[in-house]
């Protein structure tokens, strides 16, 4: 596999995709073994071409050669900078060294500002405004601001003759998928969970925003034929398209339309994993689909994957313990990020351990006051199960059953 892809979309549209298979963790952040790509994309024009964002700075040496087979730089008269953020706009400093680079930078205004506290250097720059225009040959740009999607510059463009919406950071996955996506089917089974995973860690604090961006493009009733997103694939044709916004505004909302029950748990000797196979043994059912995601001596699971997760889940179970007078420290972090990023209006279950003092269930709820979700159910066990807290477990699983509407 080479290292930046070039494959022609549509006539006049190239993507250019730099492979990051070695990456660990994205942002420094988020597991992902499954990988990512950077996608750059060059629009040929009548008048020249345009080039849509560029890629992360590691691999500017080889996004610029591969930059070259598909276009003589000077033909390049304008760079839409659609974010900031350095996996998309930091090859502009090694491109802005090249003498035959003489295009124009068009962006957000404050685009302009992050250029140079960023990158340190000066461009020809010309602000975009919102929903302005701007003809270039035999097509039009549109710009649209929509902003913290990711950043609170992000725009996307629409490139009129060929229908297509740059959108950035906005309907982009982790993976490394084909550079289409245009069957339905393809995008369910291949897809969709490394879609959904990138936007609640991305952009999943900014999910009031995802609404009104995509209330926007409601609004402005554009014909939309290609998104192309700059990590993962483009999506092609309408079916995929209505599709994927359909998903965008459903997980925007926070909304269930599965029986998805999410359990989380963190096990130090074994007492909560007792717990949680009890559990299991009575809310498993071929009617819910349970994803367990565990921390133990022995085995951690990706916070990322599990975010991505909750997102559409119709229900969330936390098993934990104390430590140190508070909840254990990974659920504390987790929790954190879990209010950050897939906060919505979900039933929640908790059942926490202890040897001598109930700290973390006092934790968790002191977390809870400013959240979405809706604490409907906890068991406090000190230590060892006795038959008391089976039967209150039970009874809790019988609980979470009736939240999944499954009676
Ligand atoms: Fe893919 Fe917000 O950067």
């Amino acid at each position: 596999m080479e290292l930046v892809e070039i494959k022609e979309i549509l006539k006049d549209l190239v993507v250019l995709r730099v492979f990051d298979k070695n990456i660990k963790y994205f942002e420094s952040l988020w597991e992902i073994p499954e990988g990512v790509t950077y996608n750059s994309y060059i629009l040929r024009t009548s008048e020249g071409s345009v080039l849509f964002d560029t890629v992360k700075h590691s691999f500017s040496e080889e996004y610029i050669n591969a930059l070259k087979k598909v276009v003589d730089l000077r033909d390049i008269k304008y760079v839409v900078i659609q974010h900031m953020e350095p996996d998309h706009s930091s090859s502009l400093k090694a491109l802005k060294t090249l003498s035959e680079f003489k295009a124009e930078v068009l962006g957000h205004p404050l685009t302009a500002k992050l250029i140079k506290s960023l990158l340190g250097i000066d461009v020809r720059f010309k602000p975009v405004k919102d929903d302005e225009e701007l003809r270039i040959g035999d097509t039009t740009l549109r710009f649209l601001h929509v902003p913290w999607l990711h950043w609170p510059e992000t725009i996307f463009t629409y490139v009129e003759k060929l229908k297509a919406l740059m959108s950035c950071d906005a309907f982009g996955a982790y993976g490394i998928p084909p550079h289409i996506i245009s069957d339905v089917s393809d995008l369910r089974t291949q897809y969709v969970k490394f879609m959904r995973k990138y936007f609640v860690n991305i952009i999943g604090h900014y999910r009031d925003n995802v609404i009104k961006a995509l209330d926007k493009l409601a609004a402005l009733n554009l014909k939309i034929d290609l998104v192309a997103p700059s990590h993962g694939a483009a999506l092609l044709g309408s079916n995929v398209i209505n599709e994927v916004l359909a998903l965008y505004r459903v997980w925007a909302e926070g909304k269930s339309e599965n029986r998805k029950l999410v359990i989380l748990y963190t096990s130090m000797y074994g007492y909560n994993e007792e717990i949680v196979k009890r559990l299991l043994d009575i809310v498993k059912d071929d009617r819910v689909r349970v994803e367990v995601f565990k921390f133990t001596s022995y085995h951690r699971d990706n916070v990322s994957d599990f975010l991505g997760e909750v997102i559409d889940a119709k229900a969330i179970v936390l098993v934990t313990s104390t430590y140190d007078n508070s909840v254990f420290p990974i659920t504390k972090y987790i929790l954190e990020l879990l209010l950050s990023k897939s906060n919505a209006e979900k039933p929640l279950y908790i059942v926490t351990t202890y040897g001598w003092n109930d700290a973390a269930s006092r934790e968790i709820k002191n977390m809870l006051k400013a959240s979405k979700f809706k604490l409907l159910g906890e068991l406090t066990v000190n230590s060892l199960l006795t038959e008391a807290d089976i039967q209150k477990l039970s009874n809790l699983s019988k609980e979470i059953l009736t939240s999944l509407e499954v009676s």
